[in-house]
């Protein structure tokens, strides 16, 4: 099979595989005769003007293969019929568009994708007469840019006082679909409160948008372990793509396609002790 635009981490393969060999065996073993199962196989995300290879994988059992035909939500793009003439042929759908002379039995191809390629994909294999058994499989692409830039924290004042407000903005950088922004204060994400200031997204060039979140606190002593906080912004795609996809996937591309700026803002009580009350706190932007 060659490799699938976008990326399936090598953890999801290996549990693809085993899974779809229990799946196998199981399904042998349980069906008689007939069209015994069909499996979907397509990337999980692609970048726009990437090609897609979309798999339909079928064990017809002992019967002949009648037709193959392809769905984006709901609606037929591409149709296979063994014995037809011409054998192949596509329709036109937004957002598809299909490499006739690349695409069989087996696979379709599909060339350039766009944002509006995303979507769910459903491949339906029907046998011949006299059974016409047919079944379905689907499954989601998305088709996504992900940010080539750190999120920028802005608003950062040379010092501070202990209880005074510290107001800032994180902007993450353009990406689609809008980025999801975590602010976390000493590693602990800062919980959905009047603490975080939401702002609408910014539009870009070619359908990129970036996000922007205001975090906004008073600094009191608690915030200073060991003489230094730490405030970090963390920029992820993960969240919308997969919003109903497994938990193993949401861990697996959480931790390789985020971003983020940090602050770490020292009190300058960790090396002159003055009563904590009228310490000036020393800021600092670290590099990750
Ligand atoms: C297909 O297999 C089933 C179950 O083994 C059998 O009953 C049926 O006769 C077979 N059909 C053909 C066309 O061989
Ligand atoms: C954060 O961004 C908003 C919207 O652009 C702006 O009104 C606000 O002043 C900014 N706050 C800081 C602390 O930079």
């Amino acid at each position: 099979m060659r490799v699938l635009c976008g990326t399936q981490g090598k953890q999801q393969h290996v549990l693809y595989y085993l899974g779809l060999v229990v799946f196998l065996l199981i399904a042998e073993v349980i069906a008689s005769g007939g069209l015994k199962w069909v499996r979907v196989v397509v990337p999980r995300y692609c970048v726009p003007g990437e090609t897609a290879y979309l798999y339909c994988e079928y064990n017809l059992g002992n019967h002949t293969l009648y037709a193959v035909k392809w769905y984006k939500d709901h609606e037929e793009f591409y149709r296979f019929v063994e014995k037809g003439n011409p054998r192949s042929r596509s329709y036109t759908v937004e957002g598809v568009t299909v490499d006739l002379k690349d695409s069989n039995a087996k696979r379709v191809v599909l060339r350039s994708v766009s944002y509006q390629t995303s979507g769910v994909f459903r491949c339906e294999v029907s046998a011949e007469a006299p059974s016409f058994m047919s079944a379905q499989s689907e499954a989601r692409l998305e088709v996504v840019s992900f940010p080539e830039e750190d999120p920028q924290i802005s608003g950062v004042e040379m010092q501070y006082q202990i209880g005074e407000e510290i107001n800032l903005n994180c902007t993450s950088g353009k990406s689609y679909p809008a980025s999801v922004l975590h602010w976390y204060i000493n590693e602990q994400q800062v919980p959905k409160s009047k603490a975080l200031i939401r702002y609408s997204v910014i539009e870009h060039e070619h359908g990129l948008v970036s996000t922007l979140l205001g975090l906004r606190f008073k600094l009191t002593e608690r915030h200073f372990l060991g003489g230094s906080m730490r405030v970090k912004c963390i920029a992820s795609l993960a969240p919308f793509i997969l919003d109903d996809e497994r938990e193993s996937v949401v861990q697996s591309l959480a931790v390789k396609d985020y971003r983020e700026a940090q602050l770490l803002v020292r009190s300058s009580a960790s090396k002159i002790s003055l009563p904590l009350a009228v310490i000036l706190i020393l800021l600092k932007l670290t590099n990750m």
